[in-house]
């Protein structure tokens, strides 16, 4: 039976692999939901005295691990306001950057504003300036074209319970090695 299991998570590590085209399927930590991904992402990342950047359009499953973070460690976090049609001005978001900022987070697809954010220019600003990239893909998971390469993501947290039709609890964080 152990052997059968991890048969069935090496297969759903293989078709996370080719959905979101990760390179290394081990590179894909589980979890029980994308809350917990996200935790896992943000406290991992993080360090005392790290400044990050986030958007105003983001669910409190990224809010409230940052607002810990500010409170217990020391972080300082800049939020890029997000206009009417949920869109953020990406030069704005340029200036935040200072030389302490270690993560950028950013939802993909808004829970509340249904606005899909520019992930790839949003990755292009952190290779720029060295931050990490972590995206919350709880709305788009499955449902809109993820391929964390060719965005140019550090860190995806997605469920398994939306988008992609998989089983109640489930949820995952990718991590490309090369990214801390
Ligand atoms: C944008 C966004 N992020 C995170 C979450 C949290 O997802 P989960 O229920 O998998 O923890 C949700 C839930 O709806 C969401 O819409």
């Amino acid at each position: 039976m152990a052997v059968q299991a991890s048969r069935v998570l090496f297969e759903a590590r293989k078709s996370l692999s080719d959905i979101f085209g990760i390179k290394n399927a081990n590179d894909i930590a589980f979890g029980s939901n994308t809350t917990e991904a996200l935790n896992l992402a943000i406290q991992g990342s993080l360090r005392e005295g790290d400044h990050v950047i986030a958007t105003m359009a983001e669910h409190n499953s990224v809010r409230r691990p940052l607002e810990y973070m500010r409170r217990l460690r020391n972080v300082e976090i800049d939020y890029v306001p997000v206009n009417a049609a949920g869109a953020i001005d990406l030069m704005q978001m340029e200036r935040m950057f200072r030389s302490n900022t270690r993560l950028v987070v950013c939802t993909h697809s808004s829970n509340l504003l249904g606005s899909i954010l520019p992930i790839g220019e949003i990755s292009l600003l952190c290779r720029k300036h060295q931050a990490i990239l972590l995206v919350d893909a709880a709305q788009s998971a499955g449902v809109m074209p993820v391929n964390v390469q060719q965005l140019g993501i550090d860190m995806l947290a997605f469920p398994g319970h939306k988008g992609l039709l998989g089983p109640q609890g489930t949820g995952a964080c990718t991590l490309r090695q090369s990214s801390i």
